[in-house]
């Protein structure tokens, strides 16, 4: 089955909730407790929050925010915000279930042709130094580590040469 990949409309807010909530806790299992993973759901995955960033990447602005969706049901999504040439990858979630299968390898191109089109030259991440399995992605799709901050790995990805 095809996944298709489009812009988040504000009718997918709770979905995306869902699966942010259900890929921290896979994902994050033996890096944070379930409360704190609850906390940190409520709090950075507020309604109100998410749908100014979906209004925000539907009017084109400065956030790009894209869903993977099989027949109609949303697989997972990927964040990120841009400033003048530079981008920043905020969130990257797949559904659990969902990972392994080349989906977040399409979500990740969907959104290099938007930051193309943007004119981006470079995309960082920060993500925990323990995510084995974001981290080995991360490198199988062009970024390197260029820092350490705090637990997490800063990781960068050229598109063009800066000059
Ligand atoms: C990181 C993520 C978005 C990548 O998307 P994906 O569709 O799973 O990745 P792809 O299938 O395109 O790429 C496969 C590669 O990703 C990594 N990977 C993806 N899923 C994996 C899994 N379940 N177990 C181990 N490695 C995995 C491996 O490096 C794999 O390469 P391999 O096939 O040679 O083993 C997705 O795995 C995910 O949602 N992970 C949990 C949330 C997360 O960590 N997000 C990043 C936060 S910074």
């Amino acid at each position: 089955m095809s996944e298709m990949i489009k812009k988040l409309t504000v009718k997918d807010v709770d979905a995306l909730i869902e699966i942010a909530r259900s890929s921290w806790k896979w994902i994050y299992r033996n890096i944070y407790s379930n409360e704190f993973i609850e906390s940190w759901i409520r709090e950075k995955y507020s309604k109100d929050k998410l749908l100014n960033e979906i209004i925000r990447s539907q009017s084109d602005l400065d956030i790009i925010l894209l869903g993977s969706f099989a027949e109609s049901t949303m697989t997972g999504f990927i964040e990120l915000k841009t400033s003048a040439n530079k981008a920043e990858l905020l969130r990257f979630y797949l559904k659990p279930e969902c990972t392994h299968k080349g989906i977040g390898k399409s979500l990740l191109l969907e959104a290099e042709k938007i930051m193309k089109k943007k004119g981006i030259v470079e995309c960082s991440l920060y993500v925990h130094q323990q995510n084995n399995v974001a981290v080995s992605f991360y490198k199988k799709n062009g970024f390197e580590v260029k820092d350490i901050d705090g637990d997490d790995f800063v990781m960068e990805k050229k598109y063009k040469d800066l000059q």
